[in-house]
Parts: C-alpha cells; sequence; structure tokens
C-alpha cells in the first residue's frame, strides 16, 4: 500500500478539523407553523418546503399554548411594546411545533422562512415561507430559533431532552 508522508496525513486531518470543516455541521433547530399558518391550511405547503429543501422532521407536536407557556417562549421580548399582541396572537389557536434537522440547520431555516415582516418578504423574498403565508409584521406564519443556544432552549421547551430518543415531555400546561 503506498505510505503518504506524515505532514500530509496532518494537513488533512488538520484541514477537515478546521472551522470550514465545522461550519457543514448537521444542526438541529426548532420550527414552528404559528396560529395563523395552522389555521390557513398552510400546514402541508410548509412541510412539503421543508422536506424538499433537504431536512428531515425529526419530531412533531401540535398544541395549544396558553399565556404562560408564550410568555415563557418568547420571554426575550417581555419588554417590547408588541409583546401583549405576540402573546395573544400566539395563543389564538394551536401552533405545531417541530424539531427539523440539516447540514447547518439553524441559518438555513432562518433563510428559507425569511424576514420577519411578511409584507416585506413578499417584495424582497417572494419564495420565503413568510411570503407565502404571512400577512404582517406580527402574523407572520413561522418561526425559526436564531442560534443553537437558541435552537437547545427551544428544543427543549416542546420536546424535553430528545437527544437519547425520548419522545415529547409532557407540559401541564400544554
Ligand atoms: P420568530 O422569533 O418568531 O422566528 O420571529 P423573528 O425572529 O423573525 O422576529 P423576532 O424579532 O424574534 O420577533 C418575534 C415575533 O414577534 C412578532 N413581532 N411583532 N412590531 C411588531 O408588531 C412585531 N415585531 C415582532 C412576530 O410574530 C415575530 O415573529
Ligand atoms: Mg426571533
Amino acid at each position: 500500500m503506498r505510505k503518504f508522508p506524515p505532514f500530509l496525513v496532518f494537513s488533512i486531518v488538520l484541514c477537515f478539523q478546521s472551522s470550514s470543516f465545522m461550519a457543514l455541521k448537521r444542526e438541529r433547530t426548532l420550527a414552528m407553523i404559528k396560529p395563523d399558518g395552522i389555521d390557513g391550511n398552510f400546514t402541508d405547503r410548509i412541510k412539503q418546503v421543508i422536506l424538499e429543501n433537504g431536512f428531515i422532521i425529526v419530531q412533531e407536536l401540535m398544541v395549544q399554548l396558553v399565556v404562560e407557556n408564550a410568555t415563557t417562549f418568547y420571554s426575550e421580548h417581555s419588554a417590547k411594546s408588541f409583546f401583549p399582541n405576540l402573546v395573544e396572537y400566539m395563543t389564538s389557536g394551536p401552533v405545531l411545533a417541530m424539531v427539523i434537522e440539516k447540514t447547518n440547520g439553524i441559518s438555513e431555516w432562518r433563510a428559507l422562512i425569511g424576514p420577519t415582516d411578511a409584507g416585506k418578504a413578499r417584495v424582497t423574498h417572494p419564495h420565503s415561507i413568510r411570503a407565502m403565508c404571512g400577512s404582517s409584521t406580527q402574523r407572520n406564519c413561522v418561526h425559526g430559533s436564531d442560534s443553537s443556544l437558541a435552537a437547545a432552549r427551544e428544543i427543549l421547551f416542546f420536546f424535553g431532552d430528545i437527544s437519547a430518543g425520548a419522545v415529547a415531555v409532557e407540559h401541564d400546561e400544554l
């Protein structure tokens, strides 16, 4: 068998451990179809977009959030003027939470859903999910985790610790 010089082997190993290689990491993120997305019968179309874009759906859970759930989930926005409206919107009907997975899944899902303002999305990102099913800055039909920390927290919120293959957690209020 052909022998490779040690420095070459070392370089290849280094290359595979470099940040560019690590950037191609398989990631799980929390995707959610919000009440207007469910109410408008967009669930199947959104799932189709998810699968067509190479994600797998690892877990899903349809739930009716109550005020305490929505307040906790969006706690980072609790001081914002739109927060009461956001909580009212998120508790206005059932949501579908999904753990989805793909290489670079967190940023890929954010790119797929498009900008927060669905009206702007229709202009700047006409092929995004929010352009398809959202109607305003608030009623934008889908959610996506915006960082790995948020993804971990939000997956835990809906599904508990699924890293060991456990099933969705039972929330009292969910
Ligand atoms: P999300 O967390 O739901 O994926 O949305 P996002 O990152 O694009 O936007 P974010 O700033 O985190 O806002 C969370 C949700 O709050 C509602 N919102 N309303 N000015 C407003 O009325 C306003 N701004 C934001 C939206 O439902 C937004 O998705
Ligand atoms: Mg957000």
